[in-house]
């Protein structure tokens, strides 16, 4: 297929490309480069930079792409509470832009980054599609609206689309001498943040509480391999059915404490990796773990990078890379 790759050069979208490339689709790649790097851009990918509202209609233009995949957003959770004007444009309108050169050009597919951030927080673990969708800042409320517009679309306009509700993505690409990870200006993350501490460009990592009530105190999430994500995006983009808009949660079903991400970061780098107690982070939820039954149902999918070290593992390959 001729694909369509927004964010291409960032984390998730990078590795996603990756993928597609290695399963023989041809892959265009469009990013603005505000946050991602021109050097994880798969060298078979046709790229162009260009910010993504304007951008996506002239590359559809060209004509003859079989699908979307749409990863350019802006990600974190702290800055959409504090400056959410750059959330409801550079992800909803922006996306709205990208829905309506879709129409224009009669594309026929759509595979969307959703987020776990549409539940908020959540009443019950594991998490299904059908819970209800509260999002507790604007990152998740942009995503979620995208969410409603893609339903809309797909019901009118006949796409085929598919959201995929990411949990804890984490990990790394590591094939050959291909290696694309997560290299962010403003590293929030956990897993990047504690192995800056093992490669010496951090001193310490801070445990945002361990009061919370899971059984050691501290917060439990659900971490995802990022290959396994990609192959979750392979799979939806053989699945989608023409004015079907279908939701998928990816996680691994497992969900694995702050101090148990420490401890394996410990085990696979050999640092003592110095933690620091501090009080919570203001709106992280305890317990965030997918129920991705019917990810497993409907795409047949299954992760199967699912042990915490072998993640660990493969995000410390990419960080000692650097
Ligand atoms: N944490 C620490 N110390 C740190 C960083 C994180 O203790 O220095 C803890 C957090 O409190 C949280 C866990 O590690 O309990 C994971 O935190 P991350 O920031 O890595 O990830 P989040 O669970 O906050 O965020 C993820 C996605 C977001 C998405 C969110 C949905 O990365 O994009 O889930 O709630 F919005």
């Amino acid at each position: 297929m001729k694909l369509l790759v927004t964010g291409g050069a960032g984390y998730v979208g990078s590795v996603c490309a990756a993928h597609l490339l290695e399963a023989g689709h041809e892959v265009v790649v469009l990013d603005d480069l505000s946050t991602g790097h021109r050097d994880a851009v798969p060298s078979d990918a046709t790229f162009v930079e260009a910010e993504l509202g304007a951008g996506a209609g002239e590359v559809l233009a060209a004509g003859g792409f079989d699908g979307v995949l749409h990863f350019a957003a802006r990600s974190l959770v702290g800055e959409s509470v504090t400056e959410p004007e750059k959330y409801w444009s550079g992800n909803v309108l922006a996306s709205f832009r990208l829905l309506e050169a879709i129409r224009e050009h009669a594309v026929p597919r759509l595979v969307f980054s959703s987020t776990a951030a549409t539940y908020g927080e959540p009443d019950r673990v594991p998490i299904p599609e059908s819970a209800p969708t509260l999002p507790t800042n604007p990152y998740g409320a942009s995503k979620l609206a995208i969410d409603h517009m893609i339903t809309s679309y797909a019901t009118a306009h006949g796409v085929a689309a598919t959201s995929l509700r990411y949990f804890n993505v984490a990990g790394a690409h590591v094939a050959g001498d291909v290696h694309l990870g997560e290299r962010h200006a403003v590293e929030t993350h956990l897993i990047p943040l504690v192995l800056q501490v093992a490669a010496g460009t951090r001193e310490s990592i801070s445990i945002f509480g361990d009061d919370w009530p899971t059984p050691d105190g501290t917060c439990v999430r659900d971490y995802i391999h990022v290959d396994d994500l990609a192959d979750a995006h392979l799979l939806a983009l053989q699945h989608a059915t023409a004015g079907r808009h279908d939701v998928y949660n990816l996680g691994s079903g497992h969900g694995f404490s702050v101090l148990e991400v420490v401890e394996a970061c410990r085990a696979v780098t050999g640092h003592p990796i110095p933690a620091v107690l501090t009080p919570r982070r203001a709106g992280d939820p305890a317990v965030l773990v997918a129920a991705s039954d019917r990810a497993a149902e409907q795409l047949g999918w299954k992760p199967s990078r699912t042990e915490l070290q072998r993640i660990v593992a493969d995000a410390w390959e990419f960080a000692r890379g650097r």
